[in-house]
């Protein structure tokens, strides 16, 4: 059985004020019969504070995206034990905005993974296709070959990996896949991590993003491999997060 995961990426927002206030709303929103496992991701600056603020709570802080290197002359960068030695216990990698905006590869992302899992961080690596090639068909094939670029690397584990499936064009936009298109996406996912281990491939958690909402996070979450959601404008107002963690 997968524990179902809902994790909040709030993107570039966020103040002192904001990462308190809205921790606390969520936190008290989400009581210990909550089935599933709430993690936010925060900007950086934050994290520290964050980790403070959900310390005796259910809640769990994570980042949005980490330094492939341990240490060194790499100006402005984060590495993966600076976030675990401030509590981070999760890091987004791969998110469709960081491949597109500061041309994060596939090369890099796989040393990223490696980075967050040799700290005892879990890396929620993202993979999704654009709307040219969902709209021409490729979407099988860009999932494969994201996918497959991490799992060919042998030290990568599957003990500490989640992965996220968010359609691009489905951002940000109010568009969804629909819980089928998303299922059968997931459950291609879920082929492709059995190739590695039969046994692992049915423990790893994959959660969808793009416009999730109260309004279709019941449907999404109900298909057979979609373990939770990764939640990016609706994060940000406490009452739709907590309808959405209470619906998976
Ligand atoms: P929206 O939920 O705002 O579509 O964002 C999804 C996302 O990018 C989460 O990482």
């Amino acid at each position: 059985m997968r524990q179902p995961l809902v994790v909040g990426n709030w993107k570039m927002n966020g103040s002192r004020k904001l990462t308190v206030d809205l921790l606390d709303s969520i936190s008290n929103g989400i009581d210990a019969k909550i089935a599933s496992e709430v993690a936010v991701c925060i900007p950086n600056v934050f994290i520290s504070l964050a980790t403070e603020t959900v310390r005796s709570t259910n809640l769990t802080i994570g980042a949005q995206t980490v330094s492939e290197f341990e240490a060194g002359a790499y100006t402005g960068e984060i590495s993966a034990s600076m976030l675990e030695d401030i509590d981070c216990r999760w890091v987004i990698i791969g998110h469709s905005e960081r491949r597109a905006l500061y041309n994060e590869t596939n090369e890099a992302l796989v040393l990223k993974v490696l980075a967050a899992q040799q700290s005892g961080i879990t890396p929620i690596f993202c993979v999704g296709e654009s709307e040219t090639d969902y709209k021409e068909g490729r979407t099988f094939k860009v999932i494969e070959s994201q996918v497959t670029a991490l799992l060919n690397n042998a030290m990568v584990s599957l003990d500490n990996l989640v992965l996220a499936y968010e359609p691009v064009w489905a951002i940000g936009t109010g568009l969804t896949a629909t819980p089928e298109e998303a299922q059968e996406v997931h459950a291609f996912i879920r082929n492709l991590l059995r190739e590695r281990s039969v046994e692992l491939a049915d423990e790893v958690r994959i959660i969808y993003g793009g416009s999730v909402k109260p309004t279709n996070a019941e449907e999404l979450f109900d298909q057979q491999d979609i373990d939770g959601g990764l939640i990016g404008g609706a994060s940000l107002d406490a009452n739709a997060f907590i309808s959405i963690c209470q619906k998976a």
